[in-house]
């Protein structure tokens, strides 16, 4: 399961014992932003968490200001523009949802993001390269390769400790099979694998009994609109941005996941997009699937499991479209 009773007690925070929390440092970066902020309001009410650090190029004092007043025990610090390296000293989990979300054209989100996580990633690796490094900055699919090769460059890079958030594909696969077989999405654990963005999203609603009727027309739709749900809030937003409250929300899960696999909790398994060995003979070398979270972080990649004719299809379409979006990440850095 994905840390779903978690997430309901992390909501109330006031009633959820921390005797059993190990407490962990946290840092975010692009912590003003549209995510940023519920980000670091929802990571405020979570117990596992013991020192916040917020930082952005705007607007992070402000928001520490505001979140420090919530009456949890984390302590939280805003640090401005310069004092990136002050703001990673101790991280444990670096959660990153720094840059420009989409309503340029996806070239000019693809450099502007990716020069901002290369310089921070960059900083990561010498000021915390321990830390377990969260990417919410789109492309996913390239910002992870990106990471990863300024990690390797640095001499200090475990592929089991660099994760690309691709937590919503998983909560919206869940809540829009939910509605159209009129369960609670609590019941309707949906495993999404492959990237996150468009084709390369590949949810195995094959996996969830809920969705045994959920067949033709109905089922292509649903695959369609969870790959695509990001352009519904997009439009709704007419230019101010793109999923900022449910993205919120899903990274706020999957940190928590995080920090109750570091504190050793057994069988805390999440979907995230990583280092994996699943396709990597096709060149594919990052690859989002079920991971099981531990001490070390990404302890174990879960094979796919069964797939139908039709999965294996949208899988095939995924694999093109990662192995581009990896090469242009590695691009990037030559
Ligand atoms: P936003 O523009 O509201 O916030 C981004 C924040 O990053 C701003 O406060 C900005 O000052 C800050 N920033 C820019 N450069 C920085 C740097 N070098 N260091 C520190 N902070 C920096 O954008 P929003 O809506 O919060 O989106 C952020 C990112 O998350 C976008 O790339 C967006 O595409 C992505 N995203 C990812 C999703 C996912 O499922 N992984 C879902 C939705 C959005």
């Amino acid at each position: 399961m994905f840390a779903r009773s978690a997430a309901h007690k992390l909501a109330s925070a006031r009633q959820f014992s921390s005797s059993a929390a190990r407490h962990t440092n946290v840092t975010v970066l692009g912590a003003g932003g549209g995510i940023g902020q519920p980000l670091s309001l929802l990571l405020k009410l979570d117990p596992h968490v013991k020192k916040l650090n917020l930082y952005d190029i705007r607007g992070a004092p402000g928001v520490a200001a505001d979140v420090s007043h919530i009456d949890t025990a984390s302590e939280v610090k805003g640090f401005e523009a310069d004092k990136l390296e002050d703001a990673l000293d101790g991280a444990e989990v670096i959660v990153v949802p720094a840059g420009v979300p989409r309503k340029m054209t996806r070239d000019d989100l693809f450099s502007t993001n990716a020069s901002v996580v290369r310089d921070l990633a960059t900083a990561a690796a010498r000021v915390a390269p321990k830390a377990h490094l969260c990417i919410i900055t789109n492309p996913v699919n390239s910002m992870v390769p990106i990471a990863s090769r300024v990690y390797e460059k640095a001499g200090v890079y475990d592929p089991k400790r660099i994760f690309g958030v691709s937590m919503l594909d998983v909560v919206r696969a869940s809540r829009f099979l939910a509605a159209i077989v009129g369960a609670d999405p609590v019941n309707t654990p949906v495993t999404v694998v492959g990237g996150h963005s468009g084709e390369t999203i590949v949810p195995l609603f094959s996996q969830t009994p809920a969705s045994k009727g959920v067949t033709g027309e109905v089922y292509k739709k649903l695959v369609h609109r969870v790959q695509f749900g990001g352009d519904e809030v997009v439009q709704a937003k007419a230019g101010a941005g793109s999923a900022t409250l449910s993205m919120a929300y899903a990274g706020a899960r999957f940190a928590n996941a995080l920090f109750r696999g570091i504190a050793g909790e057994k069988g805390v398994i999440v979907p995230s997009y990583v280092r994996s060995p699943l396709f990597e003979k096709e060149g594919i070398e990052f690859f989002a699937s079920r991971i099981e979270l531990g001490p070390n972080g990404a302890e174990k990649i879960h094979p796919l499991g069964q797939l139908t004719a039709e999965e294996e299809e949208y899988l095939k379409a995924c694999k093109d479209g990662l192995k581009k979006n990896i090469q242009k990440g590695f691009a990037f850095l030559e």
